[in-house]
């Protein structure tokens, strides 16, 4: 038996939720250029889940469901007031998700009917605590969600306690769309590895949360933003990234384990971070990442990733960076459900083997006799 370290190129799993062919991504066959342009968040949660578009009745449907799940119970809001000050934003996210088991009372239904009503609810369920985790993080009282309101409205509203701005609301619905799945990335593997022991949705989410919140994963978009604060003008970006790159130090935001020609949702980004710029009359951070890249792709040929132009994105918005990655899980979490339910569908249990390299023909010594 041999290893294939990181187990690159194997192929683990049949899926038909989304995929990644010749560098194209595809949810359910559909071009993510063309979901990225013309589709919402709520159409692309459907189709995750559903396998197809929905119609505008069943796409009312789920926006009232959303509505009527977006409640967290009051307890569960109490709880995060409990978490230590400057706690990990991940960290607090990994745990309100497995607290909301708790609360809810068929978490362990494993009917394909109750899974499904989970999966609609922590989707409508992520964004609120999110929201509220930031806020009372900031000293001040959650905001309830709006029934009626897509998700990326509601967010920001929840998060601001203000209506936002139609702008806002679509650059806000496109990054979610732009992160709803990818395929078996590390965090939909682990989801998919818990819930195949017949685990439940709830600690399958659970462990999604942990995989994407570090920083080769989902968290690769708050190191961006540490990385663009730390380098702070245009003129610090030659020097700082040469330095990195002299060092042989690792630029975040660039490179991918699939794409080797680019990440085909990086181009919607750059654009939304030029337009963002442009509204905002302030080109800063967009120069700053052009430049950026053209030294990365010039010198190393890796090109940026989906959580490259995220990060100026949300800065734009006004979004606070620790909220980066939480964000990424209130898209992807759509896709961790659909993997979630199709791997209950047809379950066998996740279990690789090690090519063992540890000694061999020991022997128990007591411990007396241990020198
Ligand atoms: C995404 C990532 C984890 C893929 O990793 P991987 O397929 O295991 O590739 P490796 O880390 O083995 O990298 C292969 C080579 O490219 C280099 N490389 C990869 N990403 C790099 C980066 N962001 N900056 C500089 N060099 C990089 C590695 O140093 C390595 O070089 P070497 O062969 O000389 O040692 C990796 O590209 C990375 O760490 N990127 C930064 C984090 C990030 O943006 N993550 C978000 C992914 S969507």
């Amino acid at each position: 038996m041999t290893a294939t370290k990181g187990l690159e190129g194997i192929v683990a799993a049949k899926s038909s939720i989304s995929s990644i062919i010749d560098g194209v991504l595809t949810y359910q066959g559909i071009n993510i250029d063309e979901l990225a342009e013309q589709a919402t968040f709520e159409e692309v949660a459907y189709l995750l889940w559903h396998g197809k578009l929905p119609t505008q009745s069943e796409l009312d449907g789920l926006i009232a469901q959303f509505g009527e799940y977006a409640a967290v119970p009051a307890d569960v809001i109490a709880g995060l007031r409990l978490y230590p000050k400057g706690s990990n934003s991940m960290a607090a996210l990994r745990t309100v998700v497995s607290s909301l088991a708790l609360f809810d009372g068929e978490a362990n239904d494993m009917s394909g009917e109750s899974n499904y009503r989970k999966a609609v609810k922590l989707q409508a369920q992520l964004p609120t605590v999110v929201a509220a985790y930031a806020r009372i993080r900031d000293g001040k009282e959650p905001i309830a969600p709006k029934k009626g309101v897509g998700i990326a409205h509601n967010f920001l509203y929840m998060l601001t306690g203000e209506e936002p701005a139609q702008v806002a609301i679509e650059a806000m619905d496109k990054a979610l769309v732009l992160h709803a799945d990818h395929e078996l990335n590390a965090s939909t593997f682990a989801a998919r590895v818990t819930v195949a022991t017949l685990s439940d949705i709830y600690s399958g989410v659970t462990s999604a949360i942990g995989a994407l919140k570090g920083p080769l994963h989902g968290g690769a978009n708050e190191a961006v933003m540490v990385m663009l604060d730390e380098i702070g003008s245009l003129e610090n970006v030659e020097p700082f990234i040469q330095n990195k790159l002299n060092n042989k130090e690792k630029v975040m935001g660039f490179g991918h384990r699939v794409y080797k020609n680019g990440d085909p949702r990086a181009k919607h980004l750059m654009q939304m971070s030029r337009q963002l710029g442009e509204l905002n009359g302030d080109m800063t951070l967009y120069e700053m990442s052009i430049k950026i890249e053209d030294l990365v792709t010039g010198q190393k040929g890796l090109k940026p990733n989906v959580d490259f132009y995220s990060a100026s994105c949300y800065t734009m918005l006004g979004i606070p960076r620790d909220l980066f990655t939480p964000i990424f899980a209130i898209s992807r979490v759509s896709g961790w459900t659909a993997h979630i339910l199709e791997q209950y569908q047809d379950n066998r249990l996740i279990r690789p083997r090690a090519d063992y390299v540890g000694p061999v023909d020991q022997h128990y010594v007591p411990i007396a006799k241990r020198g």
